[in-house]
C-alpha cells in the first residue's frame, strides 16, 4: 500500500471522528475550524469554534457585522490578526465571490491570511480536492518519514517537503485515496503518535518505511530550528479605578490585540502616577503589582501593572476608552493575560497591598 493509502485506512480506524468540526461539508464551518486551530490546540479551541457558531452561524452573519462585534468571540484565543483576517474574509466572499466559498484551494488561498496548507485544508475537507496539505505538525512527520535534513521552517527544506506532499498524491499514488481521511490522518498522525518526543512508532501505519525510525534518528529528525532570541519590550499597564468602575481602552489596529478592550498601557520608564496625570487624572492612591512577562510570536512583553484610585475622573474626550463596572468587567472580552491580571486583582484581598503613596 502507498503512504496515503496507509494514512487514510489509520485514520478511518484510529483517528479522531467527533471533533465538533467534523462530519460536515460546509466550507464555512470548516474555514473557521481550520483558523482557530492554526496557532491553538484542539482542547482550547473547542468551546471557541461552538460559542462562534452561535452567534455568526454563517457566511452571512459574520460578513454582516462589525469586526468590534467579532473580536470578543476571539479573546483570550490570542493571535488576533486571524479573527481581523477572518472578517475581512467574509466580507471579500461576499463582494468578490457572491457568497459562495471559493470552489478550490487556489481560490481559497487568494483570500486574505490563508496560506497554502490552510485552503488546501478546507478544499480537501470540504470538496475532496487532493490538494496536499503542509503544516507544523505534517512537516514533522514528512521529515522524519523521508529523512529530510534541514530546519522546516526555513523556505529550502520547505520547498523539498512540498514536493514530497505533492507526490504523494501525483500519478497513481494514493489513486483511490480519500483526501478528507487522509488530510485528516496526516493531523491525527501528527498530533497523536509522530509527536515531537518519545514518537509511539509502534503504532505508527508508515513505521515500516520511515528513514527517521530505520535510523534511529526520530530525535534528531527534523532538525531543530536555530531560534533567535526574541526581542523584549516593556509596557505599563494601569488598573485605574474611579468609584466603582475602571478604565479600558480599546488598543489600536493593527498592532498587538488590536481591536481588544484592554488596560490603559503607558511608558514603562514613567511611574504610575504621571501617567494617570497625563490622563487627566489625580491619582489618589498607588500601588505597585506583580510584574509579569508574556510571549507573542516575535516578542516577550514584559508587563509592570499598577493599581491606581483616582478621587476625579478623566475626559474620555472621544478617545476609544470606557468605564465598566465588577459587571462590565466581568462580561468584557479581554486578553487572556489582561484578564488573569484583573480577576487575580480583585479576588485578592486589597487590604494585603501596601500602597506606594
Ligand atoms: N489542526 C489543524 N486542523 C485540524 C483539524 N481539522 N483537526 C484537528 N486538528 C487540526
Amino acid at each position: 500500500m502507498d503512504f496515503a493509502t496507509r494514512i487514510a485506512t489509520w485514520q478511518q480506524r484510529h483517528g479522531r471522528h467527533d471533533l465538533p468540526w467534523q462530519n460536515t461539508r460546509d466550507p464555512y464551518r470548516i474555514w473557521l475550524s481550520e483558523i482557530m486551530l492554526q496557532q491553538t490546540q484542539v482542547s482550547t479551541v473547542i468551546p471557541y469554534y461552538q460559542r462562534f457558531l452561535e452567534r455568526f452561524p454563517d457566511l452571512h452573519a459574520l460578513a454582516g457585522a462589525e469586526q468590534e462585534d467579532v473580536m470578543p468571540y476571539w479573546a483570550g484565543l490570542g493571535y488576533y490578526a486571524r479573527a481581523r483576517n477572518l472578517h475581512r474574509c467574509a466580507r471579500e466572499i461576499v463582494s468578490d465571490w457572491g457568497g459562495r466559498f471559493p470552489p478550490d484551494a487556489a481560490a481559497i488561498a487568494t483570500l486574505p491570511g490563508i496560506g497554502r496548507s490552510t485552503a488546501a485544508a478546507i478544499a480537501a475537507f470540504a470538496y475532496g480536492e487532493r490538494s496536499p496539505i503542509m503544516d507544523g505538525n505534517v512537516k514533522r512527520v514528512f521529515a522524519r518519514h523521508f529523512g529530510i535534513e534541514g530546519d522546516p521552517t526555513r523556505r529550502e527544506t520547505e520547498i523539498r517537503l512540498w514536493d514530497l506532499a505533492d507526490a504523494q498524491l501525483a500519478g497513481g499514488a494514493g489513486h483511490e485515496v480519500d483526501m478528507g481521511a487522509y488530510t485528516q490522518g496526516l493531523m491525527d498522525l501528527g498530533a497523536t503518535l509522530c509527536v515531537r518526543s518519545k514518537p509511539l512508532c509502534d503504532r505508527c501505519p508508515v513505521s515500516e518505511t520511515c528513514i527517521a525510525r530505520r535510523d534511529g534518528r526520530q530525535a534528531e529528525l527534523p532538525t531543530p530550528r536555530v531560534r533567535k532570541a526574541s526581542p523584549e519590550r516593556s509596557t505599563g499597564m494601569l488598573v485605574l479605578q474611579h468609584r466603582d468602575r475602571v478604565l479600558l481602552q480599546q488598543r489600536p489596529s493593527p498592532g498587538i490585540w488590536g481591536g481588544l478592550w484592554s488596560l490603559p498601557e503607558f511608558d514603562p520608564t514613567l511611574d504610575a502616577a504621571s501617567a494617570c496625570r497625563e490622563l487627566g487624572a489625580t491619582p489618589d492612591t498607588v500601588y505597585e503589582l506583580a510584574a509579569f512577562a508574556h510571549t507573542f510570536t516575535h516578542f516577550r512583553l514584559h508587563v509592570r501593572p499598577w493599581y491606581v484610585i483616582v478621587a476625579q475622573a478623566p475626559d474620555l474626550d472621544g478617545k476609544p476608552w470606557q468605564w465598566v463596572d465588577a459587571a462590565g468587567l466581568a462580561a468584557v472580552a479581554l486578553p487572556a493575560p489582561v484578564r488573569k491580571l484583573v480577576d487575580g486583582l480583585f479576588a485578592a484581598d486589597l487590604a494585603a497591598l501596601a500602597p506606594r503613596s
